[in-house]
């Protein structure tokens, strides 16, 4: 569903992505590993908009989207849920929630609120409730409602984990999974490799803006440079 061919992508005349090909498979669960620094956020904040190549081409189902509004490519059915979360602490989980949905009719957000709510009962028990007050685990669940909020295909989520205990990893993985069972495609950057490869059908490698790996987890987890690198294994 997207495909990403030979993309360039420089802050000023810092280059931070170099020919990076890599393409998503409709309703698949993709993650995408690497250091601090190697341009995960980067590569995110390209597929959405919020960085333009300066070359290479990006389509999503089919159409050209280099170069294209970031707020027409939620519409067209990208939502990315970025590092940090960036909710309004002060406002309630609810109305977190229904901001995320200003694309659609007053009915449409009804009916997907609804939809979020049941995915999330957590956030329904939390609704009148400040962001801000929620756990760390809470609020990534709000951020991941408000994506969903916008009805989209394919879902960008930026370590999701960021600042929350281990033992909140597999909440978070487990809101994944509730997500791909309902039809949408998933990319999730992640830090907890272990972790993301027991709910992944696939991952790329990223080093130094460039995509270094590819494969199926469970050949991944046998690959010695990334057992070393990526799970300290010797
Ligand atoms: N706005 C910016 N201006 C200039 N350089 C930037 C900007 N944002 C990121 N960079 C640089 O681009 C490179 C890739 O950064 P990016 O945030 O994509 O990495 P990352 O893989 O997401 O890292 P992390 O794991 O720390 O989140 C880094 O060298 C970073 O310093
Ligand atoms: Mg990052």
């Amino acid at each position: 569903m997207l495909e990403i061919k030979d993309v360039n992508v420089s802050y000023g005349n810092v280059q931070v992505l170099w020919n990076l090909s890599m393409h998503v498979k409709d309703r698949e669960a993709l993650a995408i590993l690497g250091a601090n620094g190697a341009g995960k956020t980067s590569l995110l904040r390209t597929i959405s908009g919020l960085n333009v190549p300066t070359s290479g081409e990006i389509r999503f189902q089919g159409e050209n989207i280099v170069g294209v509004e970031p707020y027409k490519i939620t519409q067209m059915g990208i939502a990315h849920v970025p590092e940090g979360r960036s909710l309004f602490p002060n406002m309630s989980v609810g109305e977190n929630l229904v901001l995320g949905g200003n694309l659609s009719t007053p009915q449409q957000r009804a009916q997907t609120l609804e939809w979020v709510l049941s995915l999330f009962p957590k956030l329904e028990e939390r609704y009148k409730q400040s962001a801000g007050s929620l756990s760390g685990g809470e609020q990534q669940m709000v951020a991941l409602g408000r994506a969903l909020m916008l009805k989209p295909k394919l879902l960008l989520l930026d370590e999701p984990s960021t600042g929350l205990a281990p033992i909140m990893l597999p909440v978070i993985f487990n809101a994944i999974e509730s997500i791909k069972d309902e039809g949408l495609t998933v990319v999730v950057v992640e830090q907890h490799v272990q972790e993301a490869f027991k709910h992944v059908e696939r991952a790329y490698i990223i080093e130094n803006g460039r995509i270094t790996i590819e494969g199926l987890p469970k050949d991944l987890e046998n690959n010695p440079e990334v057992r070393r690198a990526y799970l300290g294994i010797d």
